[in-house]
């Protein structure tokens, strides 16, 4: 595609270009390559050679309603070396046959299997192959290639890639790609049956899963060394094609239109300049519910104590300290249609901080007088006037989990409660997954041991049901 320059533009073009691009949160030459996409298209023409712009990473409110102006599905397929990958050759077709706009890497290893020069030819483009080469450095680039589709497949996924993966190595084209990309991964695993038993792969398989990476196959069959017989075959190409379709096809956005608020996080009250009062808080559970929330296309704002994880994407992040901090952070935030409450907040906070540091006196430690903090979520739960339509908080507890939920229900004046156990045994401060016993004023539902991801989709659903429903 010959390259573009917005600068030949007359102004008044240049101007409406501008609007356009930043409306989208596109760099003007990416609208204009998305205007002559949109053009070729309506032309009836094929999936055009130049994949188009990236779809701008949201990171406002205000701007999760971007999204690819087009139809074309973008996919990134990187062929690992194993012998699987002359069915890859066939999955370029299969993918190339549903429209697919796509872009090949294949490995050094691959390099072995199949040629660039074959995939290439079935591709109808160049296949990219090195990290320096500067070919493509200057064309497209490691980082674009990763962020400029809709899906990354890797197939054949070898034992080898997947443990590059799980330990983030980037040494190469394709898994410096792979480390660099903040989209969906799709992958067809396919080696030997007993590289795949091996306790090494399925530990990294369980860490890539737990990131929230896809997998079809492998399937039981012959293997290609001679009287090898289980688990390894590559998925068919079919059926890769099936799960690409399945992992592109759009997501339904319950939340749509709907304002949402999340707490997460501790807060750290302060002592002194230098010390401070904390809980273990992660912040996982309420991130995942932010994450899922704008997911499910809810306008989200995250107000956030101090957490060691990266912000969700999509979601407008408001970082706060202590929980007077998140008190008034939370009210401007307001009116929100719902209001979840998964902070640790501290219940107390020393009443008069020191503004220097406190210093040691031999055989005198300080007494700390505190105050207690306001109750946000009971704040927001009684408010006469702007009170969300649903409000939602957690009850951490270590003994009678139920009945102190119950109890802290009708205390605090809102509609449902999560309530986890959060004795030391049950890992869940910090850890991964969690147990949630779901209370409303008139029910209660045991949710079963689940990862945070799969509590904060749960809590979604059950937050778009009620939506459609009648909250009262
Ligand atoms: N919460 C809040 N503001 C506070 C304390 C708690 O918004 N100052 C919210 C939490 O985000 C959670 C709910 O209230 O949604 C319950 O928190 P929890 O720590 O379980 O309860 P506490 O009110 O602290 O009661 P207790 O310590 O007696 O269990």
């Amino acid at each position: 595609m010959a390259s573009i320059t917005i600068r030949q533009l007359d102004e008044s073009l240049k101007k409406l270009l501008r609007l356009r691009a930043a409306r989208h949160g596109r760099s003007m030459e990416d609208e204009a390559r998305t205007i002559l996409r949109q053009a070729a298209e309506e032309a009836g023409g094929e999936p055009p050679e130049t994949v188009t712009p990236p779809t701008a990473q949201t990171t406002s409110p205000q701007q999760t309603d971007t999204a690819p102006a087009a139809q074309v599905r973008r996919v990134l397929l990187i062929i690992g070396g194993g012998i699987a990958a002359y069915k890859s050759l066939d999955l370029i077709r299969r993918l190339k046959e549903r429209r697919i706009a796509l872009r090949c890497i294949i490995t050094k290893a691959g390099r072995e299997f199949v040629t660039p020069l074959s995939a290439g030819a079935l591709l109808g483009r160049p296949v990219f192959t090195d990290l320096f080469d500067p070919a493509s450095e200057f064309d497209v680039g490691h980082i674009r290639l990763a962020r400029e589709t809709d899906l990354i497949v890797v197939a054949p996924a070898t034992a080898d890639l997947i443990a590059k993966m799980a330990g983030g190595h980037a040494d190469d084209l394709a898994s410096a790609v792979l480390l660099a990309t903040d989209k969906p991964i799709l992958l067809a695993p396919a080696m030997n049956p007993r590289m795949w038993a091996h306790r090494a792969t399925q530990r990294n398989l369980a860490q890539l899963v737990a990131d929230g990476v896809a997998v079809v196959g492998p399937n039981e069959g012959e293997m290609a060394e001679a009287g090898e017989r289980g688990l390894g075959r590559m998925a068919e190409p079919l059926e890769i094609a099936a799960a690409v379709e399945a992992r592109l096809a759009p997501q339904p956005q319950p939340l749509r239109g709907h304002r949402m608020l999340v707490t997460s996080g501790p807060t750290h009250e302060p002592i002194d300049p230098v010390r401070y009062i904390a809980n273990r808080s992660s912040g996982k559970q309420g991130h995942a519910i932010a994450a899922a929330a704008a997911a499910a296309g809810a306008e989200v704002v995250l107000v956030s104590g101090p957490v060691a994880i990266p912000d969700p994407p999509g979601v407008a992040v408001v970082k706060v300290e202590s929980a007077r901090e998140m008190l008034a952070a939370v009210e401007r935030a307001l009116p929100v249609d719902v209001a979840i409450f998964a902070a640790a907040v501290a219940d107390w906070r020393v009443a008069a901080a020191g503004e220097q540091k406190i210093k040691k006196t031999a055989g005198k430690a300080p007494e700390l007088a505190l105050v207690e903090n306001p109750d946000i979520l009971a704040t927001v739960a009684r408010r006469k006037t702007g009170r969300p339509r649903l409000v939602v908080g957690f009850a951490a507890e270590t003994e009678q989990i139920e009945a102190h939920a119950r109890a802290k229900l009708a205390r605090k004046g809102c509609d449902w409660i999560l309530a986890n156990d959060v004795s030391p045994q049950s890992g869940v401060m910090g850890g991964d997954r969690n147990t949630i016993h779901f209370i409303t004023r008139s029910a209660a539902e045991s949710w079963p041991p689940q990862s945070k991801d799969a509590v904060a989709k749960m809590l979604v659903e059950h937050i778009a049901a009620a939506l459609a429903g009648d909250l009262a």
